[in-house]
């Protein structure tokens, strides 16, 4: 009998279980929003940081349910675009824009800054709150730089932009095992799980 219910506010599958596996040693029973009743709900994600991106999804999901909440908020920062599309990334070609639409936009504001000026960093922010209303967030980078073209068919987003400078190879060109050890998110998860080990101890 697990003593603890976490949800994990996303609506991606594939996040979802890469959260609950890492989650797997603690005494949690882990719920997706299905499982809560909460699948399709739509958060109005209006922070002006990853952070508080992430708090307001993990706040709004854990005071409809009681539950503790785990929700994440990424994307992609490109140094020679002041940091641009950060929080907007998903959007970045317009609202309902799609990944191929985004790269493309990307390319297009990149097409005259050489290699060396097209640094990059992936960002991945945690925020999980306590049915307390206590909170706290984790943050992982993984840096690269954008190419001119996409390559590889792995992975999603930026993936085929973006270069990994130890494999010279992008995101969509390495094989996923590679990139769940040293992306953004991976980092994100391994700090979540530091810092809430301790705090489900201390409680
Ligand atoms: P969200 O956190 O799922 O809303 O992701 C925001 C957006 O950031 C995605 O739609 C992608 O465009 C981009 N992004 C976040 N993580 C990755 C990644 O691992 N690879 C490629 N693109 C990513």
């Amino acid at each position: 009998m697990k003593e603890k219910i976490a949800v994990i506010a996303t609506g991606n599958s594939h996040k979802l279980e890469e959260i609950g596996e890492i989650l797997q040693g603690f005494n949690l029973e882990i719920k997706s929003m299905k499982d809560v009743n909460l699948d399709g709900l739509e958060i109005v994600e209006d922070g002006t940081t990853f952070e508080e991106n992430a708090l307001i999804k993990a706040r709004t999901v854990m005071e409809k349910t009681g539950y503790l909440t785990i929700a994440d908020d990424s994307g992609l920062e490109v140094e020679a675009l002041d940091n641009q599309p950060g929080i907007y990334s998903s959007r970045f070609a317009g609202e309902n824009a799609i990944d191929k639409e985004n790269n493309e936009k990307l390319l297009k504001l990149l097409e005259e800054v050489p290699q060396e000026k097209r640094n990059a960093r992936f960002v991945c922010v945690i925020a999980v709150i306590f049915p307390n209303g206590q909170s706290f967030t984790v943050r992982g980078e993984c840096n690269g730089s954008i190419g001119f073209e996409p390559k590889g068919a792995k992975g999603f987003g930026y993936d085929p932009l973006m270069i990994i400078p130890q494999y010279n190879k992008t995101f969509g060109e390495l094989d996923p095992a590679i990139k769940n050890k040293i992306s953004h998110r991976a980092r994100a998860l391994e700090k979540m799980k530091e810092v809430l080990s301790k705090e489900l101890r201390g409680e």
